[in-house]
C-alpha cells in the first residue's frame, strides 16, 4: 500500500478540506507533513465545528491515527488547545502522534516573525504571524528544540542561549525581551502533557507501509507557496510541494502514492503580487459574490478571476500530480460564459512555461478560450456523465490541456456535494 498526497495547486484556498475529510474515513493514518499552525482547517461532524490548525482532520475517525509529521512546526500552546477542544467535545486524543524530530515554536518565535514583518515596511510578506518562518530558520540554523528533546527535557541549555541571542536584537529594535527561567517554568509543563504523543513516527509509517495500512499525507499551504517553487519572497518557509512529504515524514519516494492537487473551476488570490488572468472588474466580482471568496480569518475580499492553465501545469510538473480534484463547478457554472486560460503570448510567442519571476510574468498575456455556462444546479448529480454538456466541455478541456485525470469534482457547498470519477 502506497502513501496518498493531497496538495493546493495554486495558492492555498483551493477547498483541499473537503477531500481530505472525503480520503481520511477510509485512512488508517492521516499526516501532516510541513507548515504549523498557518494552516486552517474546519470540520462540522453531528453538528459540532472544530477549527484545526496542527492536528490532522483524520483524529475525528476513531480508527484513523492522526500524525504531526517532522517536517511541522509544533506551538505547544496551539497544540494543547486543540486537544483540549476535541476532549471538550467527547473526543479524545489518543490516536495522536507528534514526531520526535518536529521543531517547537516558542514565543521569541512568533515575536521574530513580527518584528520581522515590520521591518520589510511596505514590502510585507503578509504573514500569519505565528512563528513559521523564525523556527525554520532556526532549524536550518542548528539552534531549533525538537520535540523529542522539548518533552524530554534536554533543551534548557539550547533555550537559554537562544533568549540569550534573540533578546539582544529584540533589545536593538525596542521589542519586549523575555525570560528564560520563567519559559522555562510555562514550557516544562507543557513538555509534561505532550510527552505521551510524542514517538518516532518515521518508524511508525514504515511500520504501517509494511503492513499495508492505508495512509493519507494531509498538505497544508499550496504549490505557489513553496519556498523553493513558489513565487518567493511572498511564500511560506516550507515545502508544501510533494517533496515535503518524503523530507517531512520520512516515507520515500518509492512509497508515494496518488498524488491529488485541488484546485477550483476559477482562481482567486489574496495578497500582492502578478496574477495574469485576475478580472479586476464586473466578472470578478461576481465571482467573488458566487463563490464567496472572503478570507476566512481576516474576512478580506480575495482577487479572483478566470483558471490558469499554465500556473495548473506547473503544479502538474513539480509535484507529479496524478490526479486533480476540481471545486466550485457549481460555481462557475452560475456564469453565461466562462474562459479558460490555455497558454500565454510571451514576446510575440505562444508559451506554457510558468514564470515565478515577477518580471517574467509581467510580459506574458492569457490565452482565453470561452466556454458555455449555465449549468444548473449539479449538486445532486453522483456521476461525471450526467453533468450537463457544458460542464463536461469545460472540465474535458482541462484535462485535455493538462493531461491529468479529474478524480474528484465539486458540486455544491454541502461536504457530500462530490462527485468521485
Ligand atoms: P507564513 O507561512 O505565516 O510565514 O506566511 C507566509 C505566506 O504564506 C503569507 O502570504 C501567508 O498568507 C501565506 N500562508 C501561510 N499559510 C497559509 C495557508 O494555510 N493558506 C493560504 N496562505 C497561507
Amino acid at each position: 500500500m502506497k502513501a496518498d498526497v493531497v496538495l493546493g495547486s495554486f495558492y492555498g484556498d483551493e477547498g483541499k478540506g473537503k477531500i481530505i475529510d472525503y480520503l481520511s474515513q477510509t485512512a488508517d493514518f492521516a499526516v501532516r507533513f510541513s507548515g504549523g499552525n498557518n494552516a486552517g482547517h474546519s470540520i462540522e461532524i453531528n453538528g459540532k465545528k472544530f477549527a484545526f490548525h496542527l492536528v490532522p482532520s483524520g483524529i475525528l475517525n476513531k480508527n484513523t491515527i492522526a500524525v504531526i509529521g517532522n517536517g511541522v512546526v509544533v506551538d505547544p500552546k496551539v497544540l494543547l488547545e486543540e486537544i483540549k477542544q476535541l476532549k471538550d467535545n467527547g473526543y479524545d486524543a489518543k490516536n495522536l502522534r507528534i514526531s520526535d524530530k518536529a521543531h517547537v515554536i516558542f514565543p521569541y518565535h512568533v515575536q521574530m516573525d513580527k518584528l520581522q514583518e515590520g521591518l520589510r515596511g511596505n514590502q510585507k510578506i503578509g504573514t500569519t504571524n505565528r512563528g513559521i518562518g523564525p523556527t525554520y530558520c532556526d532549524k536550518y540554523e542548528r539552534c531549533g528544540i525538537r520535540m523529542g528533546d522539548f518533552v524530554n527535557k534536554r533543551y534548557e541549555e539550547q533555550l537559554r542561549r537562544n533568549i540569550e541571542v534573540k533578546n539582544n536584537i529584540f533589545k536593538t529594535y525596542g521589542y519586549e525581551t523575555f525570560d528564560a527561567d520563567k519559559m522555562l517554568e510555562e514550557y516544562n509543563a507543557y513538555a509534561d502533557i505532550l510527552k505521551e504523543y510524542v514517538v518516532d513516527t518515521v518508524a511508525l509509517l514504515h511500520e504501517a507501509i509494511e503492513q499495508d495500512k492505508k495512509i493519507l499525507c494531509e498538505g497544508a499551504q499550496a504549490t505557489l507557496l513553496d519556498i523553493d517553487f513558489g513565487s518567493y519572497p511572498f511564500v511560506t518557509s516550507s515545502s508544501p510541494t510533494v517533496g515535503g512529504v518524503c523530507t517531512g515524514t520520512g516515507i520515500g519516494a518509492k512509497y508515494i502514492g496518488e498524488v491529488y492537487g485541488v484546485l477550483k473551476a476559477y482562481s482567486s488570490k489574496v495578497g500582492e503580487g502578478p496574477y495574469i488572468t485576475e478580472q479586476d472588474n464586473e466578472i470578478g466580482d461576481q465571482i467573488r459574490e458566487l463563490g464567496y471568496e472572503y478570507g476566512t480569518t481576516t474576512k478580506r475580499p480575495r482577487r479572483c478571476g478566470w483558471l490558469d492553465l499554465v500556473a495548473l501545469r506547473y503544479a502538474v510538473m513539480i509535484n507529479g500530480l496524478t490526479g486533480l480534484a476540481i471545486n466550485h463547478v457549481d460555481t462557475i457554472g452560475k456564469l453565461d460564459k466562462i474562459k479558460l486560460c490555455v497558454g500565454y503570448k510571451k514576446d510575440g510567442k505562444v508559451t506554457m512555461q510558468y514564470s515565478t519571476d515577477i518580471e517574467e510574468i509581467a510580459k506574458c498575456e492569457p490565452i482565453y478560450e470561452e466556454f458555455e455556462g449555465n449549468f444548473g444546479d449539479i449538486s445532486h448529480i453522483k456521476n461525471r456523465e450526467d453533468l450537463p454538456e457544458n460542464a463536461k466541455k469545460y472540465l474535458n478541456r482541462i484535462e485535455e490541456v493538462v493531461k491529468v485525470p479529474i478524480k474528484f469534482i465539486g458540486t455544491g457547498a454541502g461536504r457530500d456535494c462530490m462527485i468521485v470519477c
